[in-house]
């Protein structure tokens, strides 16, 4: 299983990249949008310091304003994927370019039915979307093994990617069910490595430590 980064931020990947979570990147428009720079050149700056994919997404609706984008972006370095929406126009360019062997990433894919016309298309990464259905109320965790199943049936070639992980509890539940991938926000990683219980844990082992008079653990302690 590996782990992608969801952003498109540089000092966030630089960051990430340290702890070994960043195996590849997700970017979108509203990601890229958020940088507030040249949308090229933070691309050409994120393949610069990942090595594995990164996925880049059409901003075109019509299928082939799509091909023509995902031609350029392509040509901008090796690893870049090509992200399409799971429209039908996403759809028509996926069968496109998958005949011409373009990695392709297909994006917001909300349900497992979704799955079927990729019986026959050639792309690499299915991402299900799974927080952003639960910031409006309803539940994407529970369709989670479908997925899995749908893939296993239709066509086995397809990863698996978990996207827009909000918390630890998506994040396990993509992991446990056979995600591939599991692109994660650096918010979720924050949360994660931020765990209260594990925090207050090591206050209180500290409090309780310095509580032993210092001539009696200043050996066990490093010298400062
Ligand atoms: O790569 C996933 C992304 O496109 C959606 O994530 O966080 O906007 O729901 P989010």
């Amino acid at each position: 299983m590996k782990f992608f980064l969801d952003t498109a931020s540089i000092s966030q990947i630089s960051f990430w990249k340290k702890y070994g979570l960043v195996n590849g990147v997700t970017t979108n428009p509203t990601l890229l949008s958020k940088e507030g720079n040249d949308a090229i050149k933070v691309i050409k700056e994120i393949c610069k310091i990942v090595q594995g994919d990164v996925s880049a997404q059409v901003t075109e609706k019509d299928s082939k304003n799509m091909i023509e984008q995902a031609k350029f972006l392509k040509s901008i370095h090796k690893n870049i994927v090509i992200k399409l929406p799971c429209t039908l126009s996403g759809i028509e360019a996926a069968q496109i370019l998958g005949k011409k062997n373009y990695k392709i990433n297909i994006t917001l894919g909300f349900d497992p039915s979704q799955l079927s016309v990729f019986k026959n298309i050639n792309i690499t990464y299915f991402s299900f979307i799974i927080g952003r259905v639960e910031d409006f109320g309803d539940n994407n965790v529970e369709k989670i093994p479908a997925v899995k199943e749908m893939i296993k049936k239709l066509n086995n070639k397809i990863q698996f990617l978990a996207a827009s992980i909000r918390n630890e509890r998506q994040l396990i539940a993509a992991a446990i069910n056979g995600a591939d991938v599991i692109t994660v926000p650096p918010k979720t990683w924050e949360k994660v490595y931020n765990n209260k219980y594990t925090l207050d844990g090591e206050k209180s082992f500290m409090d309780s430590w310095n509580e032993l008079p210092i001539e009696k653990r200043k050996k066990y302690e490093i010298k400062k």
